[in-house]
């Protein structure tokens, strides 16, 4: 696939070159088109030495190709991050001063911007309009990521993680109807509902704090993604993730184990299949204070006391809130003395009776907050099916193959 890659001058360019070397890597042929500003950020030679490709700013180089022109009209994606507030105020008033926004009126294949600037630029009344603008001419622009900024500020304006940005571009070529030249892309999961659950869930102790764990949420992501890619019609069920949700994709925000359990068990009701990919709170405080818990002056700690929650997938898997739905889940295992992870992931296969479950050993360099995951899918009986291992977006596919052949 063709795609070129805009990038404006923001302190974030820097993370455009990995995003480059992610596109490239996935096989796509990839043309860098900075502004002028962009190039005081990092050099054309970086550019160049890692697409394979000219890399300027100005539509007065290679005039014989009127390159302003035929890049548009050659490309099948075009992703432009980071988008700064200027490069947005110039690509919503259609201004064509440089090569990449003349690019970004040429092209007629799917635009995906990520902004990334301050957050006080971010929700300026006129970077507001003009994003609204460009998404109301098709354009999907990304939120921007909350966190650290350039200097010691924090909020909403990060880039978002290269991965991201490209899983999201590479969403928009996938899906049906996005508008471009689609990669063949099997639709085996077209005409289905699927539920999927992500993230973790926090359980309140009182107003400002809570019980949690570290998951990502990026497993539940990219099962949401592929699954879109697929042709399926997506409820993502998030519970504290701060990603990027995929394109095209319905989510529904939640923090608590309770939260979690509604949501998903509503959008059940109509759902062909079932993924509990999220970390779900085993206990939650029986009572969560009102008032924020003080600090007592003899250093004494009240106990908290703690239940245990529902097992979402149990229950959905006893009930099948729809008649033949699938219900998959996940199982995060270490070995122990007793038993190997595949050992307690047989065991929790046959105790949850869910149709699949994909194993992950974890604390050994594969799992939690990192890109790669290994995975075992075991059936209801605790047999093997398929094993995958690879990025989080390899591991989904595999998953969906499985849910595939169960019909
Ligand atoms: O028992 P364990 O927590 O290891 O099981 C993991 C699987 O069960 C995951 O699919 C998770 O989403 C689900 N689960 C659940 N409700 C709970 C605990 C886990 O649905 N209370």
């Amino acid at each position: 696939m063709r795609i070129v890659l805009g990038v404006a001058g923001g302190i974030a360019a820097y993370k455009a070159v990995l995003l480059l070397r992610l596109l490239r890597e996935a096989g796509h042929e990839v043309r860098v088109v900075p502004t002028r500003a962009a190039l005081e950020f990092v050099g054309r030679p970086t550019w160049e030495a890692l697409s394979g490709q000219p890399a300027t700013p100005d539509v007065f180089d290679d005039v014989p190709h009127v390159a302003h022109v035929s890049l548009g009209q050659s490309a099948d994606l075009m992703v432009v991050a980071p988008a700064t507030a200027d490069l947005l105020s110039r690509a919503a008033a259609g201004r064509a001063d440089d090569l990449l926004t003349s690019t970004l009126l040429t092209v007629r294949c799917p635009v995906l911007m990520a902004p990334a600037m301050h957050t006080e630029m971010w929700e300026h009344p006129a970077t507001r309009a003009n994003v609204a603008t460009l998404r109301a001419r098709g354009v999907h622009v990304l939120e921007p990521a909350s966190g650290r900024l350039t200097g010691t500020d924090t909020g909403a304006g990060r880039l978002p993680e290269p991965a991201e940005i490209a899983a999201a571009a590479l969403a928009l070529v996938a899906s049906p109807g996005a508008g471009g030249p689609s990669e063949p892309r099997r639709q085996d999961l077209a005409g289905r509902h699927v539920v999927i659950s992500a993230g973790g869930t926090r359980e309140p102790l009182d107003p400002v704090r809570y019980l949690g764990n570290r998951s990502s949420g990026r497993q539940g992501y990219a099962l949401a993604r592929t699954a879109r890619a697929r042709g399926a019609r997506v409820t993502l069920v998030a519970a504290n993730v701060a990603l990027v949700a995929p394109a095209g994709v319905d989510v529904i925000p939640v923090e608590s184990t309770a939260q979690l359990r509604e949501a998903v068990r509503a959008a059940a009701k109509d759902a062909d299949v079932v993924v509990m990919a999220a970390a779900v709170a085993d206990f939650r405080p029986v009572a969560p204070a009102v008032h924020k818990i003080k600090k007592r002056d003899d250093g004494v700690v009240e106990p908290i006391a703690l239940e245990a929650n529902p097992d979402i997938l149990a229950e959905l898997a006893a009930e099948r809130l729809r008649p033949g739905q699938i219900v998959v889940g996940f199982a995060a295992e270490t070995g122990d003395d007793g038993a190997d992870v595949l050992a307690h992931g047989r065991a929790k296969a046959r105790r949850k009776r869910a149709d699949l479950l994909a194993v992950n050993a974890v604390g050994e360099g594969v799992g939690f907050a990192v890109a790669d995951n290994a995975v075992t899918i075991l059936d209801a009986g605790g047999n093997v099916v398929a094993e995958a291992a690879g990025t989080k977006d390899f591991v989904a596919d595999a998953l969906w193959d499985a849910v595939h052949s169960l019909g």
